[in-house]
């Protein structure tokens, strides 16, 4: 079915100028970006983001690291579109990502891996509408 995935170009990723390679891989796997948009977020944004970890040992390193430069949040469109996001991304840890993965070859450690996939229908509904309105949405 086609589906929609929140992606998160992170700021070690942003940092090395990868903006353009990494979009231009979703775009090559036959995803859409259908939303888009640079921000830098603050603590809060980013903790609201990830409530789900707030009692988890790394949360505050994680937000830390989201807030310390700008990120490009878009909404991700086509066939499959979470699951295909995180094959594209690869696994979590960059060190045990696959090769040819985003995280293979963009990523350093576990917080700036950077990339973030929504990672089910649930979680995407919910990441969407935290960075985006339905007019900032575009079909297509
Ligand atoms: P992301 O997909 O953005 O979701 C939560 C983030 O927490 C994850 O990517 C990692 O960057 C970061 N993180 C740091 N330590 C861990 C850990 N031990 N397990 C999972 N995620 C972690």
């Amino acid at each position: 079915a086609t589906e929609r995935t929140l992606s998160i170009i992170k700021p070690d990723a942003v940092a090395k100028n990868a903006i353009g390679d990494i979009i231009a891989r979703f775009e090559k796997a036959g995803l859409k970006v259908v939303a888009a948009k640079m921000m830098h977020l603050s603590e809060e944004k980013a903790g609201g983001f990830y409530a789900e970890h707030k009692e988890r040992p790394f949360f505050k390193d994680l937000v830390g690291f989201m807030t310390s430069g700008p990120v490009v949040v878009q909404v991700l469109e086509g066939e499959g579109a979470i699951a295909k996001n995180r094959e594209l991304m690869g696994a979590t840890n960059p060190k045990e990502a696959a090769p040819g993965t985003i995280r293979a070859d963009f990523a350093e450690t576990i917080d700036a891996n950077a990339v973030h996939g929504s990672d089910s229908p649930e979680s995407a509904e919910r990441e969407i509408s935290y960075f985006f309105g339905n007019d900032e949405i575009c079909p297509r």
